[in-house]
């Protein structure tokens, strides 16, 4: 059993189920009732233009939307209601697009205040295990964070609040601005991750990528979940596809 596969031991399974959500800035009503679920280690896919609501939707699962109702569980816990740091330790990890890392900070110092949020597991043990998951980071330790590439940098968050021993993990847009080698790396980093047991949403308007790594999607237009099914029956749907930009 190698690191990794220790401390999946010590995470508990359990599955995201979210039913009937609704959320909204203002006035204006973003989304519109979605229901979905990911199972421990499965890989899930939310596809959708621009503007379909996939940040929304991520933002409203861990508490970061003004006004939300529906219902959101992890397992048997309710999550709706509380606040983003009882999410956060409930297990619902969530890495957000775009944004860089502590820049003047060190890679190590980034993991080790990402690791203090959960404190259940020793430090050393925490970064060996991550330094499998990453090992691209192992040579970066000590590199200050913001002369980082884009997709170390993205592997950087993804290590972050992996440390945090989640039992799902929402990934939005991972591949934003990365070059093409570098998101295939990326893909096998996500289907490692989800091998240690840990359910992964993966938010992109990167249909392809998704559909590579995904056993299952859900197609957001609108703030509705336009179709859902599996990677191998959406692929078929030309509608679909060229609704996603892939006809
Ligand atoms: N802070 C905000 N205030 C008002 N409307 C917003 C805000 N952020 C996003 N929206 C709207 O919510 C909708 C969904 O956006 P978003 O969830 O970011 O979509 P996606 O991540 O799929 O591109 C869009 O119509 C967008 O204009
Ligand atoms: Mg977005």
């Amino acid at each position: 059993m190698n690191h990794a596969t220790a401390h999946a031991a010590t995470r508990l399974s359990t599955s995201l189920q979210v039913d009937g959500l609704h959320a909204f800035y203002g006035r204006s009503h973003i989304l519109q009732g979605l229901t979905l679920c990911v199972e421990a280690g499965e890989v899930v896919a939310l596809l959708g233009r621009n503007g379909s609501g996939k940040t929304t939707t991520f933002r409203a699962i861990v508490g970061l939307m003004p006004r939300t109702e529906g219902s959101v569980r992890l397992g048997d816990r309710a999550l709706s209601g509380k606040s983003t740091h009882y999410i956060a330790r409930s297990g619902v990890a969530y890495v957000p697009s775009g944004r860089r890392s502590f820049g003047q900070m060190t890679v190590k110092e980034n993991l080790r205040i990402a690791h203090e949020e959960h404190s259940k597991t020793r430090l050393s043990r925490a970064l060996n295990d991550v330094l499998d998951l990453f090992p691209a980071l192992h040579s970066k330790l000590n590199t200050r964070a913001g002369v980082l590439s884009g997709g170390e940098n993205q592997m950087l968050k993804m290590a972050c609040a992996f440390l945090t021993n989640p039992s799902v993990l929402l990934l939005d847009e991972p591949t934003e601005g990365l070059a093409p080698l570098v998101v295939s790396e990326l893909k096998e980093h996500i289907r490692t991750l989800a091998t240690t047991g840990v359910g992964i949403l993966i938010a992109e308007q990167n249909a392809r990528f998704a559909f590579g790594l995904s056993q299952r999607a859900y197609v957001l237009n609108k703030g509705f979940i336009q179709l859902s099914g599996s990677v191998d029956d959406l692929s078929a749907n030309e509608q679909i596809l060229s609704h996603l930009g892939l006809g």
